[in-house]
């Protein structure tokens, strides 16, 4: 964790003038790459990730096929113009983690055993980058695989915590990502309650950890509804 002199919150307000457990301008769509099987493009401010899904379809080359199940693949990418910093192009260390902790945070909400030898596969790129990309990644591969019709049995909701200036906040911005005392970025499934991605970065006591993961549970309830209203609204057209 980096360290600044500059204020995380002042007179009980963020950077951007939120309160501790408010979210940052959530926008959602469906269907936006009509070439895809389904696709999304979510937005949490100034975060914005599109998201292609194909499949299920025959996996090549076969030696990747599982017989009695299908498979799930995964790929984060960030583009070069989503920072500031242009990031250079190709995968990075980071962006083969995040496609790893993404894919195993769907996975649970998939019958992949009912596509033997296919893979869904999941397309993300993080078209501008303010903090939070990875659970706005997994929001958006939600949305994207409902679109595209596969079985699932609950949607998928992300949605980051963290502690600045010793207070406990919800959806992180860039810069307080940065310089928090503590991220934690978490998916789950709303109707169960079911976390399927938990990490933390920094530090913070049991009972914050604990109180965190409720905030993220509560809150999270709202992105749900959103999810599902954009799927209406497609549905219903
Ligand atoms: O994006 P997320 O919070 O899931 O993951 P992170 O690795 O904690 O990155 C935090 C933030 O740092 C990103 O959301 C970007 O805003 C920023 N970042 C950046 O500016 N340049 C990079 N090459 C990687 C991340």
């Amino acid at each position: 964790m980096m360290k600044t002199d500059e204020k995380m919150i002042v007179k009980g307000k963020r950077l951007d003038g939120r309160k501790p457990d408010d979210l940052r301008k959530i926008e959602m769509e469906v269907g936006v790459i009509p070439n895809a099987d389904g696709s999304s493009k979510v937005s949490f401010g100034k975060t914005t990730a599109i998201v292609a899904v194909y499949g299920p379809r025959s996996l090549f080359p076969r030696h990747l096929q599982e017989s009695e199940s299908g498979i799930i693949q995964f790929k984060y990418d960030m583009a070069t113009f989503s920072v500031d910093d242009r990031k250079r192009p190709g995968p990075s260390r980071r962006e083969t983690e995040i496609s790893k902790v993404a894919r195993l945070a769907i996975e649970p909400v998939l019958f992949l055993k009912n596509y033997p030898k296919t893979t869904v596969d999941v397309f993300v790129e993080i078209l501008q980058a303010d903090g939070s990309t990875r659970v706005t990644a997994i929001n958006a591969a939600s949305l994207a695989l409902a679109d595209a019709g596969v079985p699932m049995r609950d949607l998928v909701v992300g949605l980051s915590g963290g502690k600045v200036d010793d207070t406990l906040i919800l959806d992180l911005c860039g810069k307080e990502d940065n310089y928090s005392d503590a991220d934690v970025p978490m998916a789950f499934l709303p109707n169960k309650n079911e976390i399927t991605l938990l990490q933390m970065d920094g530090r913070l006591t049991p009972e914050e950890t604990k109180q965190i993961i409720r905030n993220i549970l509560h809150a999270g309830k709202e992105i749900y509804k959103k999810q599902v209203e954009t799927l209406k609204r497609k549905y219903s057209e």
